[in-house]
């Protein structure tokens, strides 16, 4: 009876699964809902049919349903850089994010890549948090980075070493 019911619940929880061309809408909307200057459909096809970038797609219903989230990287040799995470605003705070950058990670050391750079606005506590959790260490600050109608912020540049 318990994994029955373990594996109801798992069936409920979000899939990840390998981002294609075809996630190119669900993910522009929910980089609109995530990010002040959303990025175009096209733009994100273009992103996904490009052989430098990898992502991987949170998709609800044990994969049955809409996207919920996403992780786009590109690859360059043997570094990789995380261009951008979001997660739907009604599915946040709860772990989806730390699962997408795990399983995210994980496909870039089968990759061979040895280091994982991003850049993060030094006030968004979320993604400081999810990133931390992540094993991401600040290398670097840029100040007056990201411009934003309330004034311009600074961004850490993060690194994590990969094995
Ligand atoms: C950042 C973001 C992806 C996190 O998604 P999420 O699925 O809610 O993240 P998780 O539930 O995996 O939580 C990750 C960590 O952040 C913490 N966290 C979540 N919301 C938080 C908040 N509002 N304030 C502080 N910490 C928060 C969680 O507690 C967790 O830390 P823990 O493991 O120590 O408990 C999501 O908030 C988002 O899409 N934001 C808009 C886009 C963005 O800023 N992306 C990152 C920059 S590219």
């Amino acid at each position: 009876m318990i994994g029955l019911i373990s594996r109801l619940f798992r069936r409920s929880e979000p899939a990840i699964l390998d981002a294609t061309p075809r996630d190119a809408v669900a993910l522009a909307a929910i980089h609109a809902l995530s990010f002040p200057h959303g990025w175009s459909e096209s733009e994100f096809e273009r992103l996904l049919s490009d052989r430098t970038v990898i992502g991987h797609v949170a998709r609800a219903s044990g994969g049955a349903g809409p996207a919920v989230g996403f992780v786009l990287s590109r690859l360059v040799e043997d570094e990789a850089e995380i261009l951008v995470v979001a997660v739907a605003p009604a599915e946040r705070g709860h772990g989806l994010a730390g699962r997408l950058t795990h399983r995210h990670l994980g496909r870039l050391a089968a990759f061979g890549i040895t280091r994982v750079f991003l850049e993060v606005d030094e006030g968004n506590r979320p993604a400081r948090r999810l990133y931390d959790r992540a094993g991401f260490r600040a290398v670097g600050r840029r100040a007056g980075y990201y411009q934003r109608p309330a004034g311009d912020v600074a961004a850490l540049t993060l690194r994590r070493d990969l094995a």
